[in-house]
């Protein structure tokens, strides 16, 4: 099968891209790196002649204000345009848990506002909402310090490692359609105050974690059933603890 995964070199696109290859397909990493950008256009017709799928792991560049809301909507613009032009018979996506109750920040608006695109486009379409990937709490910790003090919100939390994340992905891009937004979480739930609090602990960071319900998050205001998963959500294995274990975090040196 051949297939594009735009976003090919972050953190989920090329473990997706690498899990599809040693599955034998014909992968296409894409993005600006390769000379595609899926917010100007350039590159996509080239890149998709022949494509069966796509997946889109691309990402808008932090902090996530108001231009991470242009970024989601003309780049699915451009990609499903691109899409239709070139036949692909499947459009997976991943997105974040929670997407639609968080009108208030930009990113999760154009988050939003670009799966309506996709359900709206004719091209086949899987959505995978995920909830936060574990590698996602550092830039947690790095939009919320102020004064070495990290206010965060005890909102609840799911999150999943990015490895059991691409592992779905990859299995999806590879089956039938769904035509529907699927969700994906870690196993366990905790508040997110809490969990950054045994983050930078573990890491015997110099900075106090302070739970405050009215700490913004990416600009939304979170309640308990902001983030988390519904009943029905796919839970994956991994915990957090092996997973810090495991990664560079592990050694860090503040
Ligand atoms: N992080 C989380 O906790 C989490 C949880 C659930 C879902 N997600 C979703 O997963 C997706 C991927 O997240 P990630 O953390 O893996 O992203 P990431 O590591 O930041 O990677 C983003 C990728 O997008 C590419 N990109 C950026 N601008 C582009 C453009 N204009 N045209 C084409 N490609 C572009 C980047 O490559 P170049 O710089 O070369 O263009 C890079 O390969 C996002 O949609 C995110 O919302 C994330």
């Amino acid at each position: 099968m051949n297939i594009v995964v735009i976003g090919g070199h972050g953190l989920v696109g090329r473990q997706v891209a690498a899990l599809l290859r040693n599955d034998g397909h014909n992968v296409t990493a894409a993005s600006r790196v390769t000379g595609v950008d899926i917010v100007t256009g350039a590159g996509l017709d080239d890149v998709l002649a022949g494509a069966h799928v796509v997946v889109d792991a691309s990402n808008a560049e932090p902090p996530y204000g108001e231009p991470s809301y242009a970024f989601f909507t003309t780049g699915a613009r451009h990609l499903l345009d691109a899409e239709q032009r070139a036949g692909v018979k499947h459009h997976v996506s991943i997105s974040v848990v929670g997407t639609d109750r968080l009108e208030s920040s930009p990113y999760f608006r154009g988050k939003a506002h670009a799966e309506a695109m996709i359900r709206a486009s004719g091209v086949p379409y899987t959505i995978l909402h995920a909830t936060h990937f574990y590698e996602f709490l550092l830039a947690i910790v790095e939009a919320a310090i102020a004064d070495q003090v990290l206010r965060l919100s005890p909102a609840l939390i799911q999150p999943v490692a990015s490895s059991d994340v691409a592992e779905a992905m990859a299995a999806i891009a590879v089956g039938e359609p769904f035509n529907a937004t699927l969700e994906l979480a870690g196993p366990e739930r905790e508040r997110m105050s809490d969990l950054v609090r045994r983050f930078v602990g573990d890491m015997e960071s110099p900075f106090d974690v302070v739970t405050d319900p009215g700490a913004p998050y990416f600009g939304a205001l979170l309640d308990d059933g902001s983030l988390v998963p519904r009943a029905e959500a796919r839970c994956c294995t991994m915990p957090f603890n092996t997973w810090l274990r495991r990664s560079e975090y592990a050694r860090a040196n503040w």
